[in-house]
């Protein structure tokens, strides 16, 4: 069934047309949403969700849904997204009785999306899935873009597959569980985001970020951020090309992740790498101080790291080893002005060493 003809049957708050070939559904409750569009199907569906209380009692209620053969859930954490977790799942799955023709529906964080995304894309060589997003991180990035995946030894997200879901759900009241660390994972990749859209995000963020995030009006925020990265996914699926402006920040993110041992999490490398992105754009003369100040105060405001104790020489070898894993060469997204951004930049080596030298100090002002 074509997006547009799902659309139609879906009632929720605000259903995001993308480009993509699937409907994303945000509202701040969607079960009604997704009561509609899994009768439509008509099809037998099974719930895997993220065995978190909060998240597991949503589940449980989709589970009553028509057409459910139960719900699954499975104890998660980054530390189990590995491929051990995926033959657990799919035995359950096995066991319960979904067939070829079941349709998979994960409910949890990103966490949830990459390994259930990932056991539905390979269980009898592929069924199609749905996930209802209960992060931040979940609903503005993981969810969406059809990458799935698991760790292994070797790194990160190492093993996986690009498989489209049939449909996102984002469950915005869920963010009302949501530990406040949690929420800064997924505002590291919605100021991102604003940074690559330019003017409405950003500024909507900028406005907000001294107000406490349960007075954010969510569902307007995690909107425009899906929009963001719809948009560009959209233009490249395979991530060949542009797809790699969401990789802002994250150059010098990953490789802060890995050299601090995963003491430093995914959101706040990003920080960090939205810092050294300005950094580097200002050295190489491409960037406003006044922009870089105003990202920088924005995410300061918003209870996120700017400097880090991690070394030079530390950050360096991370970014190469992780250049080979990618067969790639160490390139940079880099802002020309909030709302332009580019990719594929070259750097000399010296100045990504200044800039992670940089990093160990105080910000620069952000008078
Ligand atoms: N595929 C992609 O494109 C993509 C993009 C970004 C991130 N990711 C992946 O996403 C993962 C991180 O996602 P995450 O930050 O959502 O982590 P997560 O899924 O582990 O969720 C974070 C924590 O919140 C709990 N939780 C989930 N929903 C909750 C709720 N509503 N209330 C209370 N607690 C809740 C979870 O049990 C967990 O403890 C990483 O593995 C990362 O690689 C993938
Ligand atoms: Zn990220």
């Amino acid at each position: 069934m074509v997006a547009q003809e799902e659309d139609r049957v879906l009632t929720a708050d605000v259903i995001v047309n993308t480009d993509l070939r699937y409907p994303i559904c945000i509202g701040d409750d969607t079960r009604p949403a997704l009561a509609t569009f899994l009768e439509h199907r008509g099809q037998r569906f099974i719930v895997l969700t993220d065995a978190q209380p909060d998240v597991a009692r949503l589940a449980r209620d989709i589970g009553r849904f028509p057409g459910a053969l139960g719900v699954l859930p499975v104890p998660l954490g980054e530390a189990r997204k590995r491929l051990t977790t995926v033959e657990k799942v799919q035995d359950a799955l096995l066991a319960a009785g979904a067939a070829r023709d079941a349709l998979i529906v994960g409910g949890g964080g990103g966490v949830a999306s990459d390994l259930f995304g990932f056991c539905a894309s390979t269980y009898m060589r592929g069924v199609p899935y749905l996930h209802v997003a209960t992060t931040l991180v979940a609903m503005v990035d993981a969810a969406v873009g059809g990458k799935t995946g698991v760790d292994v030894r070797a790194g990160k997200n190492m093993v996986g597959t690009f498989t489209d879901p049939v449909a996102v759900f984002a469950q915005t009241a869920a963010l009302q569980t949501l530990p406040y660390r949690q929420i800064r994972e997924g505002l590291a990749e919605i100021v991102k985001a604003g940074i690559i859209e330019g003017h409405e995000l950003f500024e909507s963020i900028e406005t907000l970020a001294p107000h406490a995030f349960w007075r954010w009006p969510w569902l307007e925020i995690v909107a425009e951020a899906i929009k963001v990265k719809t948009m560009i996914v959209a233009d490249d699926r395979q991530e060949a090309g542009i797809r790699q402006l969401l990789n802002l920040g994250h150059t010098f993110g990953h490789a802060l992740e890995t050299a601090s041992g995963y003491r430093i999490t995914h959101g706040a490398g990003v920080a960090l790498g939205l810092r050294a992105a300005g950094l580097l754009a200002l050295r190489t003369g491409r960037y406003s101080e006044e922009e870089h100040f105003r990202v920088l105060a924005t995410i300061a405001l918003l209870g996120m790291p700017l400097r880090t104790s991690v070394r030079v020489e530390d950050a360096l070898a991370a970014m190469q080893s992780d250049k080979k894993k990618r067969a790639g060469k160490l390139r940079f997204v880099l802002p020309r002005t909030i709302g332009d951004v580019e990719y594929g930049v070259e750097v000399p080596e010296r100045l990504v060493r200044a800039v992670l030298a940089q990093l160990r100090r105080q910000p620069e002002s952000t008078g």
